[in-house]
Protein backbone atom coordinates (compact mmCIF):
# COMPACT_ATOMS: atom_id res chain seq x y z
CA UNK A 1 0.00 0.00 0.00
CA UNK A 2 1.38 3.44 -0.86
CA UNK A 3 1.41 6.00 1.21
CA UNK A 4 0.34 9.25 0.16
CA UNK A 5 0.69 12.42 1.37
CA UNK A 6 0.84 16.33 1.31
CA UNK A 7 3.20 18.88 2.51
CA UNK A 8 3.80 22.83 1.96
CA UNK A 9 7.77 22.59 3.12
CA UNK A 10 10.35 20.82 1.37
CA UNK A 11 11.01 17.16 2.27
CA UNK A 12 14.18 16.56 3.11
CA UNK A 13 16.25 14.44 0.70
CA UNK A 14 16.67 11.21 1.23
CA UNK A 15 18.40 8.35 -0.23
CA UNK A 16 16.15 6.42 -2.74
CA UNK A 17 14.24 9.55 -3.75
CA UNK A 18 12.98 10.76 -6.95
CA UNK A 19 11.91 14.46 -7.18
CA UNK A 20 9.73 15.12 -9.97
CA UNK A 21 9.65 19.24 -11.18
CA UNK A 22 6.85 19.58 -13.77
CA UNK A 23 7.60 22.06 -16.29
CA UNK A 24 5.23 23.63 -18.76
CA UNK A 25 6.26 24.95 -22.52
CA UNK A 26 7.49 28.28 -22.33
CA UNK A 27 8.94 27.58 -18.71
CA UNK A 28 11.51 29.99 -18.26
CA UNK A 29 14.99 28.59 -18.41
CA UNK A 30 16.21 30.69 -15.31
CA UNK A 31 14.12 28.83 -13.21
CA UNK A 32 16.18 26.11 -13.79
CA UNK A 33 19.12 28.18 -13.03
CA UNK A 34 17.88 28.91 -9.56
CA UNK A 35 17.39 26.21 -8.39
CA UNK A 36 19.49 23.27 -10.27
CA UNK A 37 22.32 25.52 -11.84
CA UNK A 38 23.52 26.83 -14.82
CA UNK A 39 25.11 23.41 -15.94
CA UNK A 40 21.55 21.67 -15.69
CA UNK A 41 19.67 24.88 -17.44
CA UNK A 42 22.42 24.09 -20.69
CA UNK A 43 21.93 20.32 -20.51
CA UNK A 44 17.85 20.69 -20.90
CA UNK A 45 18.61 23.15 -23.72
CA UNK A 46 20.88 20.81 -25.68
CA UNK A 47 18.23 17.75 -25.27
CA UNK A 48 16.17 19.95 -26.15
CA UNK A 49 13.28 20.21 -23.59
CA UNK A 50 10.88 22.37 -24.83
CA UNK A 51 8.04 21.08 -21.79
CA UNK A 52 5.54 19.01 -23.66
CA UNK A 53 3.84 16.21 -21.74
CA UNK A 54 6.03 13.06 -22.81
CA UNK A 55 9.35 15.00 -22.41
CA UNK A 56 11.60 14.63 -19.31
CA UNK A 57 14.94 15.51 -18.22
CA UNK A 58 16.88 13.01 -16.19
CA UNK A 59 19.76 13.50 -13.67
CA UNK A 60 21.56 12.82 -10.26
CA UNK A 61 22.73 15.46 -7.64
CA UNK A 62 24.43 14.65 -4.68
CA UNK A 63 22.88 16.35 -1.80
CA UNK A 64 24.02 16.32 2.07
CA UNK A 65 25.54 12.87 1.39
CA UNK A 66 23.26 11.05 -0.46
CA UNK A 67 22.18 10.58 -4.28
CA UNK A 68 18.78 12.12 -4.98
CA UNK A 69 16.78 11.33 -8.17
CA UNK A 70 15.44 14.23 -10.20
CA UNK A 71 13.12 13.85 -13.18
CA UNK A 72 11.95 17.29 -15.18
CA UNK A 73 8.89 16.52 -16.30
CA UNK A 74 6.96 18.24 -19.44
CA UNK A 75 3.03 18.92 -18.40
CA UNK A 76 0.12 20.18 -19.70
CA UNK A 77 -1.68 22.82 -17.71
CA UNK A 78 -2.08 20.61 -14.31
CA UNK A 79 -5.55 22.71 -13.64
CA UNK A 80 -7.40 19.76 -15.88
CA UNK A 81 -8.33 16.51 -14.33
CA UNK A 82 -6.58 14.19 -17.08
CA UNK A 83 -3.34 16.15 -16.93
CA UNK A 84 -3.07 16.08 -13.34
CA UNK A 85 -3.57 12.59 -12.77
CA UNK A 86 -1.19 11.71 -15.93
CA UNK A 87 1.84 14.08 -14.05
CA UNK A 88 1.05 11.79 -11.33
CA UNK A 89 0.79 8.34 -12.91
CA UNK A 90 4.15 9.41 -15.12
CA UNK A 91 6.09 10.14 -12.30
CA UNK A 92 5.21 7.04 -10.26
CA UNK A 93 6.65 5.22 -13.60
CA UNK A 94 9.34 7.23 -13.28
CA UNK A 95 10.19 6.46 -9.46
CA UNK A 96 10.06 2.48 -11.01
CA UNK A 97 12.13 3.00 -13.10
CA UNK A 98 15.15 4.78 -11.34
CA UNK A 99 14.25 2.09 -8.26
CA UNK A 100 13.30 4.71 -6.11
CA UNK A 101 11.15 4.08 -3.22
CA UNK A 102 10.09 7.79 -1.89
CA UNK A 103 8.62 10.33 -4.91
CA UNK A 104 8.56 13.86 -4.25
CA UNK A 105 6.33 15.59 -6.54
CA UNK A 106 6.58 19.33 -6.42
CA UNK A 107 3.51 21.12 -7.24
CA UNK A 108 4.25 24.12 -5.03
CA UNK A 109 4.55 26.19 -8.69
CA UNK A 110 1.84 24.77 -10.40
CA UNK A 111 -0.24 27.72 -11.05
CA UNK A 112 -4.03 27.69 -10.59
CA UNK A 113 -3.86 24.30 -8.39
CA UNK A 114 -6.32 24.99 -5.86
CA UNK A 115 -5.44 24.62 -2.71
CA UNK A 116 -8.16 24.73 -0.25
CA UNK A 117 -12.30 23.38 -0.27
CA UNK A 118 -13.41 20.84 -2.39
CA UNK A 119 -11.12 21.42 -5.60
CA UNK A 120 -8.41 20.75 -3.19
CA UNK A 121 -10.28 17.19 -2.61
CA UNK A 122 -9.78 16.97 -6.28
CA UNK A 123 -6.52 17.79 -6.79
CA UNK A 124 -5.83 15.02 -3.82
CA UNK A 125 -7.93 12.49 -5.21
CA UNK A 126 -6.26 12.82 -8.80
CA UNK A 127 -2.51 12.51 -7.89
CA UNK A 128 -3.62 9.62 -5.86
CA UNK A 129 -5.37 7.99 -8.49
CA UNK A 130 -2.80 8.94 -10.85
CA UNK A 131 0.00 7.54 -8.73
CA UNK A 132 -1.58 4.71 -7.53
CA UNK A 133 -2.75 3.94 -11.23
CA UNK A 134 1.36 4.36 -12.00
CA UNK A 135 2.06 0.93 -10.26
CA UNK A 136 -0.58 -1.41 -11.54
CA UNK A 137 0.97 -4.48 -12.94
CA UNK A 138 -0.95 -7.73 -13.64
CA UNK A 139 1.34 -9.88 -12.60
CA UNK A 140 -0.48 -13.25 -11.32
CA UNK A 141 1.01 -15.20 -13.69
CA UNK A 142 4.38 -14.37 -13.77
CA UNK A 143 7.06 -16.61 -12.69
CA UNK A 144 8.61 -14.56 -10.38
CA UNK A 145 11.88 -14.16 -12.14
CA UNK A 146 9.59 -12.37 -14.44
CA UNK A 147 7.88 -10.21 -11.80
CA UNK A 148 9.26 -6.65 -10.92
CA UNK A 149 7.88 -5.75 -7.71
CA UNK A 150 6.90 -1.62 -7.44
CA UNK A 151 10.17 -0.23 -5.87
CA UNK A 152 8.01 2.61 -4.66
CA UNK A 153 6.52 3.38 -0.95
CA UNK A 154 5.56 6.86 -0.17
CA UNK A 155 4.35 9.48 -2.16
CA UNK A 156 5.38 13.15 -1.03
CA UNK A 157 3.38 15.89 -2.84
CA UNK A 158 4.68 19.38 -2.15
CA UNK A 159 2.09 21.97 -2.49
CA UNK A 160 0.70 25.23 -1.41
CA UNK A 161 -1.58 23.66 1.12
CA UNK A 162 -1.69 20.07 3.07
CA UNK A 163 -5.60 20.12 2.12
CA UNK A 164 -5.64 17.68 -0.49
CA UNK A 165 -3.92 14.73 1.76
CA UNK A 166 -7.75 13.87 2.25
CA UNK A 167 -8.61 13.66 -1.09
CA UNK A 168 -6.34 11.20 -1.60
CA UNK A 169 -8.24 8.78 0.72
CA UNK A 170 -10.56 9.28 -1.92
CA UNK A 171 -8.23 8.81 -4.79
CA UNK A 172 -6.84 5.41 -3.48
CA UNK A 173 -10.19 4.14 -2.99
CA UNK A 174 -10.92 4.93 -6.48
CA UNK A 175 -7.72 3.85 -7.74
CA UNK A 176 -8.48 0.21 -5.92
CA UNK A 177 -11.67 -0.21 -7.90
CA UNK A 178 -9.85 0.73 -11.21
CA UNK A 179 -7.51 -2.22 -10.47
CA UNK A 180 -10.21 -4.68 -9.18
CA UNK A 181 -12.14 -3.64 -12.59
CA UNK A 182 -8.38 -4.46 -14.13
CA UNK A 183 -7.73 -7.33 -12.45
CA UNK A 184 -11.20 -9.08 -13.70
CA UNK A 185 -10.59 -8.04 -17.51
CA UNK A 186 -7.28 -9.11 -17.53
CA UNK A 187 -7.89 -12.44 -16.22
CA UNK A 188 -7.71 -15.55 -19.01
CA UNK A 189 -11.00 -16.79 -19.23
CA UNK A 190 -10.37 -20.26 -17.69
CA UNK A 191 -9.95 -18.58 -14.64
CA UNK A 192 -12.42 -15.82 -14.36
CA UNK A 193 -16.00 -18.02 -15.49
CA UNK A 194 -19.20 -16.95 -14.21
CA UNK A 195 -18.76 -18.91 -11.04
CA UNK A 196 -15.52 -16.90 -10.76
CA UNK A 197 -16.93 -13.40 -10.89
CA UNK A 198 -19.75 -14.49 -8.07
CA UNK A 199 -17.08 -16.00 -5.96
CA UNK A 200 -15.50 -12.24 -5.93
CA UNK A 201 -18.71 -10.52 -5.61
CA UNK A 202 -18.84 -12.42 -2.45
CA UNK A 203 -15.55 -12.56 -1.12
CA UNK A 204 -16.10 -8.62 -1.69
CA UNK A 205 -19.21 -8.41 0.00
CA UNK A 206 -17.40 -10.41 3.33
CA UNK A 207 -14.70 -8.00 3.57
CA UNK A 208 -16.87 -4.90 3.19
CA UNK A 209 -19.37 -5.97 5.28
CA UNK A 210 -17.00 -7.08 7.75
CA UNK A 211 -15.95 -3.12 7.33
CA UNK A 212 -19.29 -2.34 8.78
CA UNK A 213 -21.38 -1.60 5.64
CA UNK A 214 -25.20 -2.64 4.98
CA UNK A 215 -24.40 -4.80 1.76
CA UNK A 216 -25.87 -8.07 0.51
CA UNK A 217 -25.55 -10.88 -2.22
CA UNK A 218 -28.07 -13.07 -4.04
CA UNK A 219 -26.36 -15.01 -6.88
CA UNK A 220 -29.10 -16.87 -9.04
CA UNK A 221 -28.41 -20.67 -10.71
CA UNK A 222 -29.77 -21.11 -13.91
CA UNK A 223 -32.90 -23.03 -12.08
CA UNK A 224 -33.64 -19.60 -10.44
CA UNK A 225 -33.10 -17.64 -13.52
CA UNK A 226 -35.27 -19.85 -15.21
CA UNK A 227 -38.41 -19.54 -13.12
CA UNK A 228 -37.92 -16.21 -13.33
CA UNK A 229 -38.18 -16.48 -17.42
CA UNK A 230 -34.77 -15.51 -18.10
CA UNK A 231 -34.40 -16.81 -21.48
CA UNK A 232 -32.55 -15.08 -22.94
CA UNK A 233 -29.82 -14.82 -20.75
CA UNK A 234 -29.98 -18.70 -20.57
CA UNK A 235 -30.16 -19.14 -23.84
CA UNK A 236 -26.75 -17.52 -24.55
CA UNK A 237 -25.28 -19.59 -21.72
CA UNK A 238 -26.69 -22.86 -22.72
CA UNK A 239 -23.32 -23.93 -25.01
CA UNK A 240 -21.49 -23.94 -22.23
CA UNK A 241 -20.23 -26.57 -19.23
CA UNK A 242 -19.81 -23.24 -17.20
CA UNK A 243 -22.99 -22.71 -14.87
CA UNK A 244 -24.67 -19.44 -15.90
CA UNK A 245 -25.04 -17.09 -12.34
CA UNK A 246 -26.50 -14.26 -12.00
CA UNK A 247 -24.96 -11.82 -9.44
CA UNK A 248 -26.69 -9.19 -7.29
CA UNK A 249 -24.77 -7.24 -5.30
CA UNK A 250 -27.31 -4.40 -3.31
CA UNK A 251 -25.45 -1.87 -1.03
CA UNK A 252 -27.75 0.87 1.57
CA UNK A 253 -26.28 4.26 2.82
CA UNK A 254 -25.34 5.19 6.35
CA UNK A 255 -27.79 7.99 6.06
CA UNK A 256 -30.86 8.54 3.79
CA UNK A 257 -30.54 6.64 0.80
CA UNK A 258 -31.31 9.89 -2.22
CA UNK A 259 -32.32 7.38 -4.91
CA UNK A 260 -32.12 3.83 -5.96
CA UNK A 261 -29.64 3.39 -8.81
CA UNK A 262 -28.84 0.21 -10.60
CA UNK A 263 -25.71 -0.61 -12.50
CA UNK A 264 -25.70 -3.32 -14.92
CA UNK A 265 -22.76 -5.04 -16.47
CA UNK A 266 -22.13 -7.17 -19.11
CA UNK A 267 -20.72 -10.55 -18.22
CA UNK A 268 -19.85 -12.87 -21.26
CA UNK A 269 -16.96 -14.64 -19.71
CA UNK A 270 -15.74 -15.26 -23.12
CA UNK A 271 -17.34 -15.32 -26.55
CA UNK A 272 -16.66 -17.42 -29.21
CA UNK A 273 -19.72 -15.96 -31.00
CA UNK A 274 -21.38 -18.85 -30.77
CA UNK A 275 -22.66 -21.21 -33.93
CA UNK A 276 -21.75 -17.39 -35.69
CA UNK A 277 -18.92 -18.17 -35.00
CA UNK A 278 -15.75 -15.32 -34.89
CA UNK A 279 -12.44 -15.68 -36.69
CA UNK A 280 -9.47 -16.43 -34.49
CA UNK A 281 -8.74 -12.31 -34.96
CA UNK A 282 -12.29 -11.48 -33.54
CA UNK A 283 -12.03 -14.05 -31.09
CA UNK A 284 -8.23 -13.21 -29.69
CA UNK A 285 -9.02 -10.96 -26.65
CA UNK A 286 -12.91 -11.93 -26.30
CA UNK A 287 -12.36 -13.04 -22.68
CA UNK A 288 -12.65 -8.97 -22.47
CA UNK A 289 -16.15 -9.55 -22.96
CA UNK A 290 -16.70 -9.34 -19.03
CA UNK A 291 -15.56 -5.98 -18.84
CA UNK A 292 -19.04 -4.26 -18.09
CA UNK A 293 -19.22 -6.85 -15.26
CA UNK A 294 -15.60 -5.80 -14.33
CA UNK A 295 -16.71 -2.54 -14.22
CA UNK A 296 -19.55 -2.78 -12.15
CA UNK A 297 -18.39 -4.64 -9.76
CA UNK A 298 -15.22 -2.78 -8.87
CA UNK A 299 -17.10 0.49 -8.96
CA UNK A 300 -19.63 -1.08 -6.54
CA UNK A 301 -16.52 -1.71 -4.27
CA UNK A 302 -15.76 1.78 -4.44
CA UNK A 303 -18.84 2.77 -4.17
CA UNK A 304 -19.04 1.59 -0.70
CA UNK A 305 -15.73 2.55 0.46
CA UNK A 306 -16.81 6.35 -0.39
CA UNK A 307 -20.05 5.98 0.92
CA UNK A 308 -21.45 7.06 -1.62
CA UNK A 309 -25.33 8.42 -1.19
CA UNK A 310 -27.31 5.90 -2.97
CA UNK A 311 -29.33 3.22 -2.78
CA UNK A 312 -26.68 1.16 -5.59
CA UNK A 313 -27.31 -2.22 -7.20
CA UNK A 314 -24.76 -4.01 -9.70
CA UNK A 315 -26.27 -6.64 -11.41
CA UNK A 316 -24.22 -9.06 -13.78
CA UNK A 317 -25.99 -11.98 -15.81
CA UNK A 318 -22.95 -13.88 -16.13
CA UNK A 319 -22.23 -16.85 -18.71
CA UNK A 320 -19.74 -17.94 -21.84
CA UNK A 321 -21.18 -17.86 -25.05
CA UNK A 322 -19.58 -21.36 -26.81
CA UNK A 323 -20.34 -24.23 -29.32
CA UNK A 324 -21.77 -27.48 -28.08
CA UNK A 325 -24.52 -29.75 -28.86
CA UNK A 326 -26.40 -27.87 -26.25
CA UNK A 327 -25.85 -24.34 -27.79
CA UNK A 328 -28.32 -21.71 -29.23
CA UNK A 329 -29.01 -21.72 -32.66
CA UNK A 330 -29.45 -19.57 -35.61
CA UNK A 331 -33.65 -19.38 -36.07
CA UNK A 332 -33.91 -20.27 -32.00
CA UNK A 333 -36.38 -17.71 -30.61
CA UNK A 334 -36.04 -16.70 -27.03
CA UNK A 335 -38.70 -15.21 -24.93
CA UNK A 336 -37.12 -12.68 -22.16
CA UNK A 337 -38.13 -12.01 -18.58
CA UNK A 338 -41.00 -9.45 -19.87
CA UNK A 339 -42.29 -11.64 -22.26
CA UNK A 340 -41.03 -10.20 -25.15
CA UNK A 341 -39.76 -13.04 -27.60
CA UNK A 342 -36.29 -12.66 -29.95
CA UNK A 343 -35.46 -14.23 -33.14
CA UNK A 344 -31.48 -15.31 -32.80
CA UNK A 345 -30.40 -14.43 -36.60
CA UNK A 346 -26.64 -14.19 -35.06
CA UNK A 347 -25.61 -15.61 -32.17
CA UNK A 348 -22.31 -13.65 -32.03
CA UNK A 349 -24.86 -10.91 -31.30
CA UNK A 350 -25.42 -12.16 -27.50
CA UNK A 351 -24.30 -9.65 -25.19
CA UNK A 352 -27.85 -7.51 -25.98
CA UNK A 353 -29.77 -10.94 -24.54
CA UNK A 354 -28.09 -11.12 -21.37
CA UNK A 355 -28.38 -7.40 -20.97
CA UNK A 356 -32.14 -7.98 -22.04
CA UNK A 357 -33.03 -10.14 -19.05
CA UNK A 358 -30.69 -8.09 -16.24
CA UNK A 359 -32.66 -5.14 -17.27
CA UNK A 360 -35.92 -5.89 -16.78
CA UNK A 361 -34.68 -7.80 -13.78
CA UNK A 362 -33.12 -4.18 -12.68
CA UNK A 363 -36.65 -2.38 -13.44
CA UNK A 364 -38.28 -4.64 -10.85
CA UNK A 365 -36.13 -3.02 -8.28
CA UNK A 366 -37.78 0.04 -9.14
CA UNK A 367 -34.45 2.74 -9.30
CA UNK A 368 -34.88 5.79 -10.31
CA UNK A 369 -32.05 5.06 -13.00
CA UNK A 370 -30.61 2.21 -14.74
CA UNK A 371 -27.15 2.36 -16.40
CA UNK A 372 -25.46 -0.11 -18.50
CA UNK A 373 -21.81 -1.04 -19.38
CA UNK A 374 -21.57 -3.37 -21.92
CA UNK A 375 -18.29 -4.82 -24.66
CA UNK A 376 -21.84 -4.61 -26.76
CA UNK A 377 -20.56 -3.93 -30.48
CA UNK A 378 -17.79 -3.74 -32.76
CA UNK A 379 -19.34 -1.17 -34.64
CA UNK A 380 -19.06 1.59 -31.81
CA UNK A 381 -15.11 0.83 -32.47
CA UNK A 382 -15.61 2.08 -35.82
CA UNK A 383 -17.48 4.92 -34.76
CA UNK A 384 -16.02 6.35 -32.34
CA UNK A 385 -12.09 4.70 -31.89
CA UNK A 386 -10.33 2.12 -29.30
CA UNK A 387 -10.14 4.78 -26.81
CA UNK A 388 -13.89 6.54 -26.89
CA UNK A 389 -17.02 5.13 -25.17
CA UNK A 390 -20.14 5.57 -26.80
CA UNK A 391 -23.11 6.86 -24.84
CA UNK A 392 -26.88 6.57 -25.90
CA UNK A 393 -30.11 7.50 -23.89
CA UNK A 394 -33.11 9.05 -24.29
CA UNK A 395 -32.66 10.71 -21.00
CA UNK A 396 -31.07 14.26 -21.58
CA UNK A 397 -30.70 15.12 -17.73
CA UNK A 398 -29.16 11.70 -17.30
CA UNK A 399 -26.58 12.01 -20.27
CA UNK A 400 -25.85 15.35 -18.78
CA UNK A 401 -24.60 14.19 -15.60
CA UNK A 402 -22.96 11.24 -17.35
CA UNK A 403 -21.00 13.78 -19.29
CA UNK A 404 -20.10 16.03 -16.57
CA UNK A 405 -18.76 12.89 -14.70
CA UNK A 406 -16.60 12.08 -17.18
CA UNK A 407 -14.90 15.22 -17.60
CA UNK A 408 -14.05 15.21 -14.14
CA UNK A 409 -13.04 11.55 -14.14
CA UNK A 410 -10.87 12.64 -17.22
CA UNK A 411 -12.24 9.24 -19.84
CA UNK A 412 -13.72 10.23 -23.15
CA UNK A 413 -16.99 9.51 -23.91
CA UNK A 414 -19.11 10.27 -26.74
CA UNK A 415 -22.57 10.35 -27.38
CA UNK A 416 -24.37 8.53 -30.40
CA UNK A 417 -28.29 8.89 -31.14
CA UNK A 418 -30.86 6.34 -30.91
CA UNK A 419 -32.55 6.64 -34.37
CA UNK A 420 -36.32 5.39 -33.99
CA UNK A 421 -36.43 4.66 -37.68
CA UNK A 422 -33.48 2.46 -36.97
CA UNK A 423 -36.16 0.05 -35.14
CA UNK A 424 -37.49 -1.58 -38.32
CA UNK A 425 -34.04 -3.50 -38.81
CA UNK A 426 -35.13 -5.34 -35.91
CA UNK A 427 -38.36 -6.86 -36.97
CA UNK A 428 -39.00 -10.45 -37.10
CA UNK A 429 -41.53 -12.28 -39.11
CA UNK A 430 -41.81 -14.92 -36.26
CA UNK A 431 -40.93 -13.04 -33.06
CA UNK A 432 -41.21 -9.49 -31.58
CA UNK A 433 -38.45 -8.59 -32.78
CA UNK A 434 -34.98 -10.48 -33.92
CA UNK A 435 -31.51 -9.77 -32.26
CA UNK A 436 -29.30 -7.86 -35.12
CA UNK A 437 -29.86 -5.61 -37.89
CA UNK A 438 -28.04 -4.52 -40.76
CA UNK A 439 -23.92 -3.77 -40.57
CA UNK A 440 -24.14 -0.31 -40.41
CA UNK A 441 -25.12 1.56 -37.56
CA UNK A 442 -24.53 -1.57 -35.67
CA UNK A 443 -23.53 -0.10 -32.18
CA UNK A 444 -27.27 1.79 -32.84
CA UNK A 445 -29.54 -0.71 -33.62
CA UNK A 446 -27.70 -2.73 -30.43
CA UNK A 447 -28.67 0.31 -28.11
CA UNK A 448 -32.25 0.27 -29.46
CA UNK A 449 -32.57 -3.81 -29.24
CA UNK A 450 -32.30 -2.52 -25.33
CA UNK A 451 -33.93 -0.13 -24.90
CA UNK A 452 -37.27 -2.31 -25.66
CA UNK A 453 -36.51 -3.79 -22.13
CA UNK A 454 -35.79 -0.32 -19.90
CA UNK A 455 -39.49 -0.74 -18.67
CA UNK A 456 -40.08 2.83 -17.97
CA UNK A 457 -37.12 2.96 -16.11
CA UNK A 458 -35.13 6.02 -16.83
CA UNK A 459 -32.04 4.50 -18.30
CA UNK A 460 -28.65 5.30 -20.15
CA UNK A 461 -26.46 2.61 -22.26
CA UNK A 462 -22.61 2.70 -22.29
CA UNK A 463 -20.88 0.72 -24.89
CA UNK A 464 -17.58 0.46 -23.88
CA UNK A 465 -16.04 -2.14 -26.95
CA UNK A 466 -13.05 0.01 -27.48
CA UNK A 467 -12.00 1.37 -24.26
CA UNK A 468 -12.25 -1.19 -22.18
CA UNK A 469 -8.66 -2.92 -23.16
CA UNK A 470 -6.01 -1.10 -24.56
CA UNK A 471 -3.46 -2.75 -26.99
CA UNK A 472 -0.87 -0.68 -26.24
CA UNK A 473 -0.06 1.74 -23.30
CA UNK A 474 -1.42 5.26 -23.70
CA UNK A 475 -2.73 8.08 -20.47
CA UNK A 476 -2.77 6.44 -17.32
CA UNK A 477 -3.78 2.91 -18.77
CA UNK A 478 -1.58 0.17 -19.14
CA UNK A 479 -2.09 -2.92 -21.99
CA UNK A 480 -4.94 -4.67 -21.31
CA UNK A 481 -8.12 -3.98 -19.10
CA UNK A 482 -8.39 0.08 -18.16
CA UNK A 483 -10.71 -0.09 -16.18
CA UNK A 484 -12.90 2.44 -17.85
CA UNK A 485 -15.75 3.77 -16.85
CA UNK A 486 -15.00 3.04 -13.47
CA UNK A 487 -13.67 6.47 -12.56
CA UNK A 488 -16.96 7.94 -14.22
CA UNK A 489 -19.16 6.13 -12.57
CA UNK A 490 -17.91 7.02 -9.11
CA UNK A 491 -17.46 10.69 -10.16
CA UNK A 492 -21.38 10.01 -11.28
CA UNK A 493 -22.23 8.68 -7.44
CA UNK A 494 -20.24 11.09 -5.46
CA UNK A 495 -21.65 14.49 -7.46
CA UNK A 496 -25.58 15.39 -7.92
CA UNK A 497 -27.60 13.49 -9.97
CA UNK A 498 -30.61 14.87 -11.37
CA UNK A 499 -33.44 12.67 -10.24
CA UNK A 500 -36.08 13.80 -12.76
CA UNK A 501 -35.48 13.09 -16.15
CA UNK A 502 -35.88 15.75 -18.94
N1 LIG B 1 -18.37 -8.78 -27.66
C1 LIG B 1 -18.66 -8.43 -29.00
C2 LIG B 1 -18.35 -6.96 -29.33
C3 LIG B 1 -16.90 -6.59 -29.34
C4 LIG B 1 -16.15 -6.67 -30.51
C5 LIG B 1 -16.30 -6.09 -28.20
C6 LIG B 1 -14.84 -6.30 -30.50
C7 LIG B 1 -14.97 -5.72 -28.20
C8 LIG B 1 -14.23 -5.82 -29.36
C9 LIG B 1 -20.14 -8.66 -29.26
O1 LIG B 1 -20.72 -9.72 -28.59
C10 LIG B 1 -20.28 -8.97 -30.71
O2 LIG B 1 -19.80 -9.96 -31.13
N2 LIG B 1 -20.96 -8.08 -31.43
C11 LIG B 1 -21.16 -8.27 -32.83
C12 LIG B 1 -22.57 -7.85 -33.14
C13 LIG B 1 -22.99 -8.23 -34.53
C14 LIG B 1 -23.09 -9.71 -34.65
C15 LIG B 1 -24.32 -7.59 -34.79
C16 LIG B 1 -20.16 -7.38 -33.55
O3 LIG B 1 -19.86 -6.29 -33.08
O4 LIG B 1 -19.66 -7.82 -34.59
MN1 LIG C 1 -20.57 -11.55 -29.60
ZN1 LIG D 1 -19.88 -10.27 -26.89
Amino acid sequence: MLDIDWTTEEPAVTAGQLLVVPLRSGHDPEAITQRFGAAVRDAVARVPFAGKPGESFAFTRERDGVIQHVTLMGADALTEPASLRQLAHDAAREAQRVGASQLVLDLHGADGLPAEGDDALRVGNLVAQGVQLGTYVYDRFLSESNRRPSSLRSVTAWGRSAAPTEGSNRGRIVADAIARARDLGNGPPALVTPSYLAQVAADMVAALAAEGHDVKLTVLDADECKARGMGCFLGVGQGSDEPPKFIHLAYSPKGESKARVALIGKGVTFDSGGYSLKPTDGMLDMKLDMCGAAAVIGSFEGAVRLGVPYELHALVAAAENLVSGKAYKLGDVLTASNGKTVEINNTDAEGRLTMADAMVYASKLEPALMIDFATLTGACIIALGPRIAGVMTNDQALHDDWMAAAARSGEDMWRLPLPSNLKEQLKSKVADMRNTGERWGGALTAGLFLSEFTEGIRWMHIDIAGPAMASKAYGVTTPGASGVPVATILELLSGPIQLEQS
